[in-house]
């Protein structure tokens, strides 16, 4: 929770305005909902030198639920090399459709990745509206 609070303070200020950022760390006060969260799949964390810096949650069926490197380490490949492996599990898996709800900070980060975006959606977090992207990525088979 500390990472996912550093990660969307400090990288998403350039696509979200204050109260929409607001909104989106307001799901931070739930632990109870994290951990079910949590628990529904998989998460990969990233260490640098003892730092955590990323984590990745997906499900067994293909779903990113959560991305989020820490600012410090924007842009040094850490949500790449993460998503990788979990791609790669997921692909060994049988898994041949991979999605996500990705903002967009993230849009970018996952056209690298070879997503598609299939549409552009407004959900309402806390009573604010948020600009999300859905995105999909065919595997091919292992
Ligand atoms: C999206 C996010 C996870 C990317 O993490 P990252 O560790 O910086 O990503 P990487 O270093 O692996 O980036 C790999 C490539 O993706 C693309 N990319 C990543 N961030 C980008 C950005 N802000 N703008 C444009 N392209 C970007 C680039 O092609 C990059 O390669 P390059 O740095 O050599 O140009 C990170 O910005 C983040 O945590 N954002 C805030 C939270 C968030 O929006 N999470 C996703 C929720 S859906």
């Amino acid at each position: 929770m500390t990472l996912f609070v550093a990660s969307v303070s400090g990288l998403a200020s350039a696509d979200y305005d204050e109260r929409q950022i607001e909104a989106w760390l307001s799901a931070v006060g739930d632990s109870q909902g994290w951990r079910s969260r949590l628990a529904n799949g998989m998460t990969l964390v990233a260490e640098v030198e003892s730092v955590i810096a990323g984590f990745i949650a997906f499900s067994s069926q293909g779903h990113v639920d959560l991305l989020f490197t820490l600012s410090e380490f924007a842009r040094c490949g850490v949500a790449s090399h993460l998503y990788r492996q979990a791609e790669e599990r997921l692909r060994r898996t049988g898994v041949g459709v991979v999605d996500t709800e990705a903002s967009k900070v993230a849009q970018p980060f996952f056209e690298t990745m070879g997503f598609k975006t299939i549409e552009k959606e407004v959900v309402e977090v806390a009573g604010v509206a948020l600009a999300r992207f859905r995105m999909r990525k065919k595997l091919s088979k292992p």
